[in-house]
Formats: C-alpha cells, sequence, structure tokens
C-alpha cells in the first residue's frame, strides 16, 4: 500500500510517500523561513499563498522520485490540525480532491500524532507503550502514548510551548527566525553557568511553565546592555548558554519524573526542540541513570516534514473517509484523538 502524505500546517510544506513494507520512497520539504524572517515570525497568510504555489510541483517531484505514478497511489494523508487555518487548507483541499479523483481514501492526520509516530520510521523503532516528550514550536506535552491513537497527557506547559520560548528568547538575542536553531547554534561557544536562569516549577509536578525563564533571560540581557544598548558578544552567548542549559534540565527533570511516574521505560522525543543537540544529550544521559531506552528520530523528522503524515496516514488507513470532505482543525485537543476502528 502506498500513502502519500502532506504537511502544510504551519511554514513548511512537506510532501512524502510512503509505502508498506518499504518505507518512506521519496520525500521532499519546502521551507518558509526566508519569506518569514522578515517579519520576525510566521506571516498567516503569507504561509497558505506560499503553499498554494509549492504544494503540487512538490507533489508532481516526490512521485517522480518515486517513479510512481497518480495510479499507483492507495490513499492521500494530509495534516488536518493542529496549525494555522489557511496553511491547513491548502493541503487538506489538495489531498480530498487528488483522493476524489483518485477514488482513493483522504486520510486526515493529526500533526502531533504524526510527530508522535516519526520515530517509528527510524530503526530500531520503540514499541508502544512509551512517554512522548512533544517539544515543538507550538507544543510542550508530556504524553503516556499506550497505543496508536491511545494517548494520556500527563503534563503540559502552562503558558509557552518550548519551542516558542526558545524563538522568543532568540529574538531578544537579536538572532533572525526562526530563532530556536540559531541560538543554539550560538549556546555552544558560550558559558551555560554564567546566568543562573529558574528551572521553573522543579519537583512541582509534571506541568511545565517557560514565560518566567523567558523574562529571567530578558532581565539577563538587559542588564548587560552596553551603554548603546547593544549586547556585546561574550555576554550573548553566555545568555544563549544558561537559557538553554535551564530549558534542557527542565526538560530532563520532567522527563525524569513523568518515567517514574508511569512506570514507562522508553522515551521518545518529538517535535521540533527534539532536534536539539544538547537536550539529546541530556535525555540520552537520563536513559543511562534510570535505565530507559530513549528514541529520537533524525533532526530532519523532529522538524515538520511529509514522512511523519505519510506514515501516520497509512497508521490509520481504515480511517479514510467514505464521503468527500475536507477536515481542518485549527484547535485539536490530542487526547480526543481513538484509535483506528
Ligand atoms: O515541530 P516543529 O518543526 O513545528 C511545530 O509543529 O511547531 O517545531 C518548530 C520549533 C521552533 O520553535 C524551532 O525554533 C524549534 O522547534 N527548534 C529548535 C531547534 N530546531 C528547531 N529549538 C531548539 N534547538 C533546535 N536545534
Ligand atoms: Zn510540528
Amino acid at each position: 500500500m502506498r500513502v502519500l502524505g502532506i504537511e502544510t500546517s504551519c511554514d513548511e510544506t512537506g510532501v512524502a510517500l510512503y509505502e508498506a513494507g518499504v518505507g518512506i520512497r521519496a520525500e521532499r520539504l519546502a521551507s518558509q523561513i526566508q519569506l518569514h524572517a522578515a517579519y520576525g515570525g510566521v506571516v498567516p497568510e503569507l504561509a497558505s499563498r506560499d503553499h498554494i504555489a509549492k504544494l503540487l510541483p512538490m507533489v508532481e517531484t516526490v512521485l517522480a522520485d518515486a517513479q510512481v505514478d497518480l495510479g499507483g497511489l492507495d490513499a492521500i494523508a494530509y495534516t488536518a490540525g493542529p496549525g494555522l487555518i489557511g496553511a491547513l487548507m491548502v493541503g487538506g483541499s489538495l489531498a480530498s480532491a487528488l483522493a476524489y479523483a483518485l477514488k482513493v481514501p483522504a486520510i486526515p492526520v493529526h500533526h502531533l500524532e504524526g510527530h508522535i509516530l516519526a520515530c517509528m520510521l527510524e530503526e530500531p523503532a520503540p514499541e508502544f507503550p512509551f512517554l512522548a516528550l512533544m517539544v515543538s514550536g507550538g507544543h510542550s506535552q508530556l504524553i503516556e502514548v499506550l497505543g496508536l491513537g491511545r494517548y494520556r497527557i500527563v503534563g503540559e506547559t502552562l503558558d509557552d510551548a518550548a519551542g516558542e520560548a526558545f524563538d522568543k528568547v532568540a529574538r531578544l538575542l537579536g538572532l533572525p527566525y526562526p530563532g530556536g536553531p540559531e541560538l543554539a547554534a550560538l549556546a555552544e561557544r558560550g558559558d551555560p553557568r554564567r546566568f543562573a536562569l529558574p528551572r521553573p516549577l522543579k519537583n512541582q509536578g509534571l506541568d511545565l511553565s517557560f514565560s518566567g525563564l523567558k523574562t529571567a533571560a530578558r532581565l539577563a540581557i538587559d542588564a548587560c546592555r552596553g551603554a548603546d544598548g547593544g549586547l556585546p558578544d561574550p555576554a550573548r552567548a553566555d545568555v544563549a548558554a544558561s537559557f538553554q542549559a535551564a530549558v534542557v534540565d527542565t526538560l530532563t527533570g520532567k522527563c525524569r519524573q513523568a518515567l517514574a511516574a508511569t512506570g514507562l521505560t522508553k522515551l521518545v522525543v518529538a517535535g521540533g526542540v527534539g532536534a536539539n543537540r544538547a537536550l539529546r544529550a541530556s535525555l540520552a544521559e537520563l536513559g543511562r541513570q534510570v535505565g530507559a531506552r530513549v528514541y529520537y528520530p533524525k533532526p530532519a523528522l523532529c522538524t515538520d516534514n511529509g514522512a511523519m503524515i505519510a506514515y501516520a496516514g497509512w497508521c490509520r488507513r481504515a480511517e479514510g473517509a467514505d464521503k468527500p470532505r475536507i477536515v481542518a482543525r485549527p484547535r485539536w485537543p490530542l487526547d480526543e484523538l481513538r484509535p483506528p476502528p
């Protein structure tokens, strides 16, 4: 069975072809970083327009790369939410129209389920149940994953998502959008002990909070500004390193607590912040300490991509709509999902 996957929930256009028993046959990703950089963040209207311009040619390229023609597709999966409504509608409309014309099912996929399942495309793939640390630009959650569609959120952020905090502090440091990877690169040459930033909600349950940490980073930045208002270089890198260390420590501590509370022995890292090297190293060390196995997909499978949507669509192949319909849900709580019939 071959499933085409389409991701357009935010600022990346992703298309991939998954074939059961083979894996990802071809995939393409178009980033909109250049487009939004001038505005310091994603402009929803521009995101939709760019998806419109890129999507269909990318579908053609992926099919050509895989040497599969349209008739060789058995289902079309697309991100139906959560995400930007206009952006979701581009992917949903194209996927549904293609599926309708080809008389194959269109499968609406939950973006976060895609992130959770991305690790299944790697070797070795984890078996259920496991704990998932979902850290993306819009979400920060600890999820007990009991099986496909069986998700229990055991902790989540009370305010900003981890990726959002990275992006906001990066902006304060004068780094271009999207700040997360830029801040991480700057942190490599900074001193993580120079600024004692808070570890929010430490030992206080499994919920997370990043807005106080962001404010503490802002105060540290303001205190280091020179007479001209600029931030001298060692201080910039030191704030970046201290902030990253605070996020990494916090997430590692919460994972430690969540593993203990749930009794799970596998930890899966999902979402864009999962690409962070310091976080990956810290979670690997946690795994060694507590005897848990840690799985993180390669960085390209942590950030948004079409492969995870194609694969999640295959997992939900029994759910293709019997009547033509387009699903686009900007808000869609993960724990509303159920196992496939
Ligand atoms: O999962 P994702 O690609 O998109 C969403 O679904 O939100 O996550 C994007 C987020 C952004 O906030 C980005 O800055 C962050 O992940 N990110 C990183 C790194 N790479 C991406 N944050 C820290 N370190 C990184 N290396
Ligand atoms: Zn995402």
